[in-house]
């Protein structure tokens, strides 16, 4: 076993060529039920439509839902790459607009307890698709757990999602409490989802970034307001993204104004400066060293 790990180990090594991985994204809340899968699977889109190559990846444990949003019944999930021996590849589905997915399925709360020969085929298996995109977004359950927070560990950065809620916004703060205990220096971008107006959203995310940077002592970037608009349950009914489905309702302009915003902050030179490790090789911490 541990022959098994050194020698791939070594081969990741020999792999790992830092200019060739692409940004890994985790979407999170706090509290169920914000906005998380309808925001993942829209900016994947709207990244898509910037030129961007995107896998998204439902890590929904257990409730993974987004082919439902996407009005698409996956014939493989993530689960079945263990139980049937297939590649990543056989799991791949193509999404709307050129975005790639993979499903969650049921069954997933194990994915962050794997042995050590499954995470490492999973490891392997990720390796060989990663280079193939620019941007790999994981739609991740509500919550935080010590499991869960390990594997965002290996994240290049967090979008965390909140209402203007109060229960939405303290379960947001702990969340990134939480995260803050394992590591004080990933990026987090704050979006707030279901905002009645701009400026009632701006304030949220305002007190919620002064509160953080305040108590927490870490610096949050604020990345955009989305409002709540009706056409959200619509495309939900629909299964269509609401992108696709009503490009011209204001959910739709705020996603891709939200998107406009990530890309130029992700263009100023400094961005990235203290990002040396890729995802793999944090991956593979915390799947084979992180036990
Ligand atoms: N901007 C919005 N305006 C109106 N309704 C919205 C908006 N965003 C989300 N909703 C409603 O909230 C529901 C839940 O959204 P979504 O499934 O994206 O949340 P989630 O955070 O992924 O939930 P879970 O925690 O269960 O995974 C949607 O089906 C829709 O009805
Ligand atoms: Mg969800």
């Amino acid at each position: 076993m541990m022959d098994q790990a050194a020698a791939l180990r070594k081969k990741l090594a020999s792999l790992n060529n830092e200019q060739d991985q692409p940004k890994t994204i985790a979407v999170i809340s706090g509290k169920g039920g914000v906005g998380k899968s309808n925001l993942s699977l829209n900016f994947s889109i709207a990244l898509s439509r910037a030129g961007k190559k995107v896998l998204l990846f439902d890590m929904d444990i257990g409730m993974g839902n987004i082919d439902i949003l996407m009005g698409i019944t996956a014939h493989h999930t993530i689960v079945d790459l263990f139980e049937d021996s297939l590649t990543i590849k056989d799991l791949l589905i193509k999404g709307p607009e050129g975005i790639d997915y993979i499903a969650g399925g049921n069954g997933l709360s194990n994915l962050f307890k794997l042995d050590e020969k499954k995470s490492e085929y999973l490891i392997d298996q990720l390796q060989i698709v990663l280079h193939d995109y620019d941007f790999v977004i994981f739609d991740m359950g509500a919550g935080m757990n010590e499991e869960n927070v390990k594997f965002l560990m290996a994240m290049d950065e967090i979008f965390v999602v909140t209402t203007p809620e109060p229960t939405a916004i303290t379960d947001a703060y702990s969340a990134m409490k939480y995260i803050c205990m394992f590591d004080q220096a990933i990026p987090l971008y704050l979006v707030v989802n279901r905002a009645e107006n701009e400026s009632e959203g701006m304030q949220t995310l305002k007190r919620l970034k002064q509160v953080v940077l305040q108590f927490l002592v870490k610096e949050v970037e604020v990345l955009g307001v989305l409002l709540d608009d009706k056409t959200v349950q619509k495309a939900v009914s629909h299964q269509e993204p609401f992108l696709i489905y009503a490009p011209k309702a204001v959910i739709s302009k705020n996603l891709l104004d939200l998107c406009k915003n990530y890309l130029d902050k992700n263009n100023e030179p400094n961005h990235d400066k203290n990002q040396h490790t890729s995802f793999i090789s944090k991956l593979q911490r915390f799947f084979v060293r992180g036990r």
